[in-house]
């Protein structure tokens, strides 16, 4: 089976060459090599590569940037879902598309499942959002949305590895708790998007590692797990802050935990707490 992946050097198309299975061929490109918000150069690639699964990973993902650059987030993040969905259409090839908890407004207290109303906060949430819509339009019995949350990975840039270098710089560090999610390790998720692209699935879903956690939780179990597999030799002092006291440009949802059920039930697979994905995730790290 062929597989085209977008967004080829990000933290999540990294993951999934890592883990890609023996029997799929597949092809990564990097938005040097395909732009999505060009519809004509993603049409070509498409046709030229004779593709069964898309999976795009291609997104705009600087949060607080998007506040600044709407219409490149939109681009990206809407018209390139787009572009991404109708050229995947006119091949006859399936679409994995991947989205995100920020299309929530937060401010629920049990974990959103997919028919949950949506309601972005941010210009972020609101171009990915826009994206499920559009890629929806041009490809309707063909896509898979998958959403997930607070991703993080041994590639590229992410809140653990943050962490990590600002514990070695830093004398003390302020963490925001009180927003909650459920951080997800990218080398997991690969493999749940591999099994949705062997069987289609087409519709919404929920990936997301187990347990809940607020950026302070997640801070400070980095460090008590980077202290104990030799990453980090001295803890600093870690003080919880409130949202407030820890102004950004975007605005977050203060929790956006997700329901992961459907996807659990459609694969017959269980998410892992994420503290143990952590450990994981931290252990590949030093291997390399
Ligand atoms: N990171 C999170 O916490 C998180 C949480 C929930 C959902 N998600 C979703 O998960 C997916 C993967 O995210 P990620 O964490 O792997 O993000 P990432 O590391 O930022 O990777 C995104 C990739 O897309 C590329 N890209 C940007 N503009 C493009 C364009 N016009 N055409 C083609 N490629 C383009 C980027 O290239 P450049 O680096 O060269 O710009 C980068 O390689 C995204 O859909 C994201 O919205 C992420």
């Amino acid at each position: 089976m062929r597989v085209l992946i977008t967004g080829g050097g990000g933290q999540l198309a990294d993951s999934l060459e890592k883990t890609c299975p023996a029997e799929r061929e597949i092809l990564i490109l990097s938005r040097q090599q395909l732009d999505v918000s060009d519809a004509g150069a993603v049409t070509e690639a498409f046709e030229r590569q004779q593709t069964e699964v898309v999976i795009n990973c291609a997104a705009y993902t600087a949060v607080d940037d998007a506040e600044s650059e709407r219409d490149r987030a939109f681009a990206v993040n809407a018209r390139g879902a787009e572009n991404v969905a109708r050229a995947a259409r006119q091949l006859g090839a399936r679409m994995i598309h991947i989205s995100t908890d920020f299309v929530f407004g937060g401010d629920k207290s049990r974990p959103y499942s997919v028919d949950d109303d949506t309601q972005p906060v941010n210009t972020y949430g609101a171009s990915k959002l826009a994206g499920e819509v559009q890629a929806r339009e041009a490809c309707p019995a063909g896509l898979t949305v998958l959403r997930t949350s607070w991703l993080y990975g041994v590639h590229g840039r992410n809140f653990v590895k943050t962490m990590l270098r600002l514990m070695r710089e830093r004398d003390r560090l302020q963490v925001v708790a009180d927003q909650a999610g459920s951080p997800t390790w990218a080398g997991f998720l690969a493999d749940v998007i591999w099994r949705f692209a062997a069987q289609p699935s087409p519709g919404t879903y929920h990936w997301a590692d187990a347990g809940v956690a607020s950026w302070y939780d997640f801070a400070l179990a980095v460090q008590e797990e980077a202290m104990r597999q030799g990453l980090l030799t001295k803890a600093v002092p870690v003080e919880p802050v409130m949202t407030e006291d820890y102004p950004t440009r975007a605005r977050r949802p203060a929790y956006s935990v997700l329901d992961s059920r459907l996807a659990q039930a459609r694969l017959g697979i269980r998410p892992a707490h994420w503290r143990s994905n952590l450990r994981r995730m931290l252990a590949e790290m030093q291997d390399e």
